[in-house]
């Protein structure tokens, strides 16, 4: 008899171009998961989630179809995975209304990526956004999914999932298994500019998949360093604060720019070379201009297949309407039953 497979579910916002923090922290995940016989994948384009902050109509019209081409560029396979819209599916938003009987405003409030996005648009505080979490615990649940392959910053997300979960489970008798953060290496991949993470909402902070070599080489060498020799201080981790080592030059200048370079050299060609470069530093001195230039070949090396498989996927229109229907009505399939059983559960079924 086949084993029973878990669930896997995530989803990108289609907001704009993917980085390379979009890729170590959700695809990377996504990809292991989808190549794992264990799991079921679900993979959805956030378009829903997309529309809680500001945003220029026609340009999402190809935002959306931008994210279905990066997954497929990136090498999800729709054989494989679920490549579907979060907005094709209904139900999403009604579980999300269930749901939001299951936790508080206050706690909404509190979290800290509520607060970020008040701050980044004060005029733009809707229910829509304080509900994001609410319809990301849906997202989730709907599918019943164990794990959520995401970065570091979605991490108070997947918790409000777990206690929503948790609280549905004991209120109402459902059986939503508690869902998993999950991440294989590049949790959190930081800033060019050396401060907070790499986020396409910051200018200067990333690289985009779709860079060319120059583009990559000029953005690697705008990453602010210092002498290249000095001392490296590791300091207590402040949770999730990432500040955990500090270079400090023999000018006494602390460099976060350099944190964030030896990051990008850890994930590209792993962790003996950022050792390597680390004991250099202590000792002789580093030379950035040629560690720069070989790290911007390397990224454009791993960048260049997903830009070529997307380039010749943009022309095949007529297969990515065809995939994409597909995926749409196997992920409706999963979420009408789910609805059914919470409906069941909650006494919201029609009586016959
Ligand atoms: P952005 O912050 O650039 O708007 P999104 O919010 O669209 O990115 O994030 C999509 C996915 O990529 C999420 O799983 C998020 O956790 C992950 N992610 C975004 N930026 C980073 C980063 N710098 N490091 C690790 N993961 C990240
Ligand atoms: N909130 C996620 C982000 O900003 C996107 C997202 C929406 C998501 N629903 C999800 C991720 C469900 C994982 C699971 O990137």
């Amino acid at each position: 008899m086949s084993k029973i497979k878990q669930r896997v579910l995530s989803g990108i916002r289609a907001t704009g171009h993917l980085h390379l923090g979009n890729y170590f922290g959700a695809i990377k995940g996504m990809l292991a998961l989808q190549e794992d016989a264990n799991f079921e994948t679900f993979y959805m384009v956030a378009d829903a989630h997309a529309i809680t902050t500001p945003y220029k109509v026609e340009e999402f019209r190809l935002s959306r179809l931008n994210v279905i081409l990066d997954y497929l560029a990136v090498g999800l396979d729709p054989e494989k995975s679920v490549l579907f819209f979060q907005s094709a599916v209904p139900q999403h938003f009604e579980l999300a209304f269930y749901l939001s009987t299951l936790i508080s405003v206050a706690k909404m409030q509190h979290l800290p990526t509520f607060k970020d996005k008040v701050k980044q648009h004060p005029e733009n505080v809707t229910m829509a956004l304080l509900n994001y979490p609410v319809l990301m615990a849906a997202d989730i649940l709907l599918y019943k999914a164990n794990q959520v392959p995401v970065g570091a910053d979605q991490k108070p997300h997947i918790e409000v999932a777990r206690e929503i979960a948790r609280k549905c489970n004991n209120l109402y008798g459902t059986k939503f298994p508690l869902p998993n953060f999950f991440n294989l290496s590049g949790e959190y991949v930081p800033s060019l500019t050396g401060e907070g993470k790499m986020s396409k909402t910051v200018v200067g902070s990333y690289i985009n998949l779709s860079d060319d070599l120059k583009t990559i080489e000029k953005k690697v060498a705008k990453i602010p360093t210092d002498s290249g020799k000095g001392e490296i201080r590791e300091l207590e981790a402040e949770s999730d604060q990432h500040q955990d080592i500090v270079y400090i030059d023999d000018s006494g200048q602390t460099s976060k720019g350099v944190k964030s370079l030896m990051s990008l050299i850890e994930l590209f060609v792993g962790q003996e070379k950022r050792k390597e470069y680390e004991a250099e530093y202590k000792k002789d001195g580093l030379r950035y201009a040629v560690i720069k230039k070989n790290l911007a070949k390397l990224i454009y090396e791993e960048l260049l297949p997903i830009q070529e498989r997307r380039r010749e996927l943009a022309k095949r229109t007529d297969y990515l309407a065809n995939i994409i229907e597909d995926a749409n009505q196997k992920a409706r399939n999963v979420a009408e039953q789910t609805i059914a059983e919470v409906k069941e559960k909650f006494a919201l079924s029609i009586v016959t």
